[in-house]
Order: C-alpha cells, then structure tokens, then sequence
C-alpha cells in the first residue's frame, strides 16, 4: 500500500490545495458544471479525514477566489449554496475530529447566509486543537497583501510602528493567515502549472506538485503519492546540499 512508504516523522505541516477541476470533470461526464462543485465536495470530505489520519496540522484549502466573483451568476449561487450545505453536514465531523475551523478571504463579500453558517462553524470549533482547516473563500492573495500595505501604512502615519521595524515578521502578523505557519507543500490538481493568485508571500519556500487528476477524482492514494513525492525532495532554503546533511 502507497500509504505504507509515508514517513510519519515527516508530515508536511501545512498543506495547502488548489482545488481545481470540478467543472471539467463534469463536462466529461456529461454533466452541467455545477454538479461537479457537488462532487468536489465530497472529495474535500475524503481528503479532510485522511489528512487528520496522517498528521497535518494545517490544511488549506482554495474553495473560491477572488476572481471566481467573475463567473456566472448561477454557478457562484451554486458553489455558494455547496458551501452552506458542506458548512452546515460537517459540522458534526469538525467536532468528533477535533478539527478547528478557518477562514482566510474577504469574508464581508460572501452572501449573509453564507456568512451565517460559516461563523457558526468557526465559533463552536474553536477551542478545538488537531488540526486547523483554513479554507479560502472570496480569497486574492494580491488582495491580502494590499491590505497589509494600508494597514501597514496607516500604522507608521499615526507613530505605532517605524519604518525600520518593517520585516518579514511584520508582513506576516498582518497577513489574513498571521496565526498559520509558511505553507510546506502545495498541490494543485486538474493539471494546471499556475497558481491563481492564492498564498503568493506563504508559498516562498513551498514545495510544488501539480497532478492531472482532477478535483472530484482526488483520493486518498493522490494525496499519498503528493507526500511522498514531498518527501524525496531535500528542503535547502538557499542552503547547499552538505549543510542540511
Ligand atoms: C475548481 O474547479 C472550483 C473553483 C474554482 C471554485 P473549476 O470550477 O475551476 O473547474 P474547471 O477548472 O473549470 O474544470
Ligand atoms: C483557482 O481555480 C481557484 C480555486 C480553486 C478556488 P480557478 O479555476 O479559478 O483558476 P484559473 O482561473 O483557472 O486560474
Ligand atoms: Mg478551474
């Protein structure tokens, strides 16, 4: 079994996934693209669990984008009313998995009852502590960053911080994802070589893996075969390969 050669002392941290694929995978099945945003779903489910079996600590997932606004009209309302449902069923699971609850985005923009259901879910998770599911709802990491600039800003005009004090550390505590740490592996499925304006300062040292798989048809085994091949990569951080050994 594939899950078998995972080391279990090397478990990347944080995982995070582009998620993408769902309206092709419809299309190829005959289907009208919404009901591939229903069986995405169920993949989310699938891959939750198993990465709460493996030990991840922070799963990410990209759910809608800032540029997804774009599309139309009623398949925004349906991924909109998927991610209710979704909210709404797997409450339960949170609970009985320990799992905490995230949400990184600009959040105001989702519809009320949306919003409703969402900080349900975020409130009644957490205290909860195996694991952090951040998922990325009406998210632009441009957007993020913007805001960082102006929050950042606002802060050196009125003399809370100085100019000199600006570092890495600072950017970070002001990012929407200042409580999680640098994301170590990111997958993106669908075959896709891009990374759509998500977690673009979290990413900097990721390891990458793109798969053909599309989202709907991801498995336990695909996420196996995206740690494993996690696992053979040697992590250098502008290092040279003898000082790491
Ligand atoms: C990912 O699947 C889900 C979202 C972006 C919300 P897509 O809907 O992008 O599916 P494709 O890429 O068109 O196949
Ligand atoms: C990225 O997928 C966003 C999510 C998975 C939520 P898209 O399908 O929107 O990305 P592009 O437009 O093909 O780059
Ligand atoms: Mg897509």
């Amino acid at each position: 079994m594939l899950k078998d050669k995972i080391n279990t002392d090397n478990i990347p941290k944080h995982l995070a996934i582009i998620m993408d694929g769902n309206g092709r995978w419809a299309k190829q099945k005959g289907f009208i693209r919404t009901l591939g945003h229903e069986s995405g779903s169920k993949s989310v489910k699938k891959i939750i669990q198993e990465c709460l079996d493996l030990g991840v600590e922070y799963l990410t997932l990209y759910a809608f984008s800032t540029e997804n606004w774009n599309r139309p009209k009623l398949e925004v309302d349906t991924l909109m009313r998927v991610l209710i449902n979704s909210l709404k069923k797997e409450l339960k699971t949170m609970q009985e998995g320990n799992i905490k609850m995230n949400a990184i985005g600009n959040l105001e923009k989702l519809p009320s009852k949306a919003q409703k259901q969402l900080f349900e879910v975020l409130d009644k998770t957490k205290d909860n502590t195996k694991m952090t599911l951040t998922l990325a709802l009406s998210y632009g990491s441009r957007e993020e960053l913007v805001n960082v600039v102006k929050i950042i800003s606002d802060k050196v005009k009125n003399n809370i911080i100085s100019i000199d004090s600006i570092d890495d550390s600072i950017i970070n505590e002001h990012l929407y994802t200042h409580n999680l740490p640098d994301v170590d592996l990111l997958i993106r499925t669908s075959g896709e070589h891009r990374i759509s304006n998500f977690l673009l300062w979290q990413i900097a040292y990721a390891e990458l893996y793109f798969t053909d798989v599309l989202w709907p048809d991801f498995k336990e085994q695909d996420l196996h075969e995206a740690i494993i091949s996690y696992q053979k990569r040697e992590r250098r951080f502008g290092k040279t390969s003898e000082q790491i050994k």
